[in-house]
């Protein structure tokens, strides 16, 4: 097949966050070399490749020069603007393309996309003016919740809004942003499929993961999710059609909520490893990440048996207020993974790292990833 590359080529990330650090891991044990390209120095992904170039993703010369020095590049921040890509593409492979990127990095696109190849998703209005918030909360009705249509994650730019009165205070919080409203979806659950497309169409997936939310940012993964096979069927089905729609070369994952009537519906698409797909790298024959750089290298797809139930637990800023944690203490469960992502500062709601551990049910896995967390903040005095 042409366009494969194959170990010891260069692989160039855009972004440096811990995606890409994991990612990075994955492609130098296969004896790949990383070249990362962001706005920062001493990243997680910097500090684990072999180069790290530090410029602004509108700095097209430099982006120009990053792409040309790497066979193949991918990226692990999808906020990256359109001509980024572009220019990127004039001179290596890009996977996937940058239009995959422009599709998901823009709510209103991505909603768009999502309904008019058939998939189900919650009502959703363009938001530009109060007006027409208030037009759209009188089809979608309340709750619903105002999200920023480009530039959200971990539920940044996002508001509920519980009675039509609040759609002023409401919409002064995009500030000049486009928005897109969203009808509530009362879910019994969140689920995700983390899949894979490779350059010759081949698709593999890890099955169904339940995720827990707190203040809008993913707390617990579980995997296998106890879901009937009928949804689990149909969860993959979707995630089949997403990537074959978009033409994804690489790994996708998608968001979905599980309704109490046993429907689904998409809530939104990451066109990279996700952090829901963390646990692929302890418990699964092949991680997201090594099935990353296999799609986009153009080598067959690994396997994606899960070799035991596993539950990700993710460790916010907020879990050193009141110092260190003890990574002693979760170490002593002899089934739990520690990963950390070598941020240096430790903000409230910054993801700093996750636990994963493996069970013998996904019930007790995720009885230990709780526990041993909780150890990490349990001083003795
Ligand atoms: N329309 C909605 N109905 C119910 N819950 C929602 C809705 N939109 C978002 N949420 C909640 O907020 C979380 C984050 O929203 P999401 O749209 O996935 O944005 P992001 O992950 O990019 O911040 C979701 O996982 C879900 O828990
Ligand atoms: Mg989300």
């Amino acid at each position: 097949m042409s366009g494969v590359v194959l170990p010891g080529a260069t692989i160039g990330v855009l972004g440096s966050g811990q995606l890409g650090r994991m990612f990075a891991i994955a492609a130098r044990r296969m004896g790949y070399r990383v070249h990362t390209f962001s706005p920062d120095t001493d990243t997680p992904t910097g500090q684990v490749a072999d180069v790290e170039i530090q410029a602004d993703y509108a700095d097209l010369d430099a982006v120009r020069g990053f792409a040309r020095d790497v066979a193949v590049m991918t990226f692990e921040f999808e906020n990256v603007p359109a001509a980024t890509a572009e220019a990127a593409a004039a001179e290596t492979p890009v996977r996937p393309a940058g239009s995959v990127l422009h599709t998901s990095q823009h709510r209103l696109r991505e909603k768009t996309f999502l309904t008019q190849a058939g998939f189900p998703v919650t009502g959703f209005a363009q938001v530009r003016s109060l007006d027409e918030l208030r037009a759209g909360l009188a089809v979608l009705g309340c709750p619903a919740v105002l999200k920023t249509a480009g530039w959200g994650y971990d539920g940044k730019g996002q508001v509920k809004i519980t009675r039509p009165e609040d759609a002023s205070a409401a919409f002064a919080t995009l500030g000049t942003a486009e928005g897109i409203l969203e009808a509530w979806v009362p879910f019994e659950r969140e689920v995700s499929v983390v899949a894979a497309r490779g350059m010759d169409g081949s698709f593999v997936h890890y099955g169904v993961i339940a995720n827990a939310h707190e203040n809008h940012i993913l707390d617990l993964s579980t995997a296998p999710a106890a879901v009937p096979d009928r949804v689990a069927r149909e969860a993959v089905e979707i995630a089949r059609g997403v990537l074959d729609g978009l033409g994804v070369v690489g790994v996708l994952c998608v968001e979905m909520f599980l309704r109490h009537d046993g429907s689904l519906l998409v809530n939104e698409l990451a066109p990279r490893p996700h952090n829901s797909g963390h646990l692929t790298v302890d418990a699964c024959v092949t991680s997201q990440f090594e099935q990353q750089l296999r799609a986009i290298c153009g080598l067959p797809l690994g396997s994606t048996e899960h070799l035991r139930p596993s539950a990700m637990a993710n460790l916010l800023g907020d879990l050193w207020a009141g110092g260190e944690p003890d990574w002693a203490a979760a170490c002593a469960y002899p089934d739990v993974k520690v990963h950390l992502y070598g941020k240096l500062v430790p903000r409230p709601d910054r993801k700093m790292g996750h636990l994963t551990a493996l069970g013998r049910s996904a019930a007790e896995a995720q009885a230990q990833v709780r526990a041993a967390r909780a150890a990490l903040s349990k001083r003795t005095p």
